[in-house]
C-alpha cells in the first residue's frame, strides 16, 4: 500500500513536471517566433527607406520605417530571454549559446546598430534621398550584421 502510494505520488509530481516543461517549451517557441518576427520586420523596413531613395516610397513611409527600427533595437535585449537559443530550439532558432556567455558584447552590437539607425533616421527626417538609397545597406553591413556574424546560424 504505502509503495503504490508513494508511486501514484511520484507519477503525478511527474506529470506536473512534464506539463510545466511543456508550457515552458511553449513559451519559448512563441518568444523565438516574436523574435523572428521582429527581425524580419526591421529588415522590411530598410527596404521601405530604399524605396523611398529609389521614388517609390513616400517620406512619411520611410520615416516610419527608420523611426521602428530606432525603437525597435533597444529592445532586442529583452527578445533575447536566457534558455531560448539553437540549444534549446534546434532548427527553429538561430540564437547562437555565445550570446549569454558573451552579454555585454552582444549588448554592444545592438548599441552600435542603434546609434547608426539613429544617424538613418535624422537623414530620413531631413529628406535625404541619397542617404535613403545607400543608408540602408550600410546599416545592414554595419550594424545589423555585426551581430548577426558573431551570434546568429543559419536555420
Ligand atoms: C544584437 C544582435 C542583433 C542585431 C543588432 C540585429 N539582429 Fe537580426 N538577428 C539576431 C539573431 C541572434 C537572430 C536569430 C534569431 C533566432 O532565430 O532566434 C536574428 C535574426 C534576424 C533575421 C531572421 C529572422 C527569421 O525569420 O529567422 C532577420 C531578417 C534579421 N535578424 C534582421 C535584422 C535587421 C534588419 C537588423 C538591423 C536593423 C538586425 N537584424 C539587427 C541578432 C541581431
Amino acid at each position: 500500500m504505502r509503495i503504490s502510494a508513494t508511486c501514484i505520488a511520484l507519477a503525478a509530481a511527474l506529470a506536473v513536471l512534464a506539463g510545466a516543461g511543456a508550457a515552458r517549451a511553449q513559451d519559448g517557441m512563441a518568444v523565438v517566433k516574436h523574435r523572428q518576427d521582429t527581425m524580419k520586420r526591421m529588415g522590411e523596413d530598410l527596404k521601405t527607406i530604399h524605396q523611398y531613395g529609389q521614388g517609390k516610397a513616400d517620406q512619411k513611409k520611410a520615416v516610419a520605417a527608420a523611426a521602428d527600427i530606432t525603437t525597435t533595437l533597444p529592445k532586442v535585449p529583452e527578445l533575447f530571454p536566457k534558455g531560448t537559443g539553437t540549444a534549446e530550439f534546434p532548427g527553429k532558432s538561430g540564437a547562437k549559446p555565445a550570446i549569454w556567455t558573451e552579454w555585454d558584447k552582444f549588448l554592444g552590437d545592438e548599441k552600435n546598430t542603434a546609434a547608426k539607425a539613429d544617424g538613418l533616421l535624422a537623414q530620413i527626417k531631413a529628406g535625404d534621398k541619397a542617404a535613403a538609397l545607400s543608408g540602408p545597406g550600410k546599416l545592414w553591413n554595419n550594424g545589423c550584421q555585426g551581430c548577426h556574424k558573431s551570434y546568429r546560424q543559419k536555420i
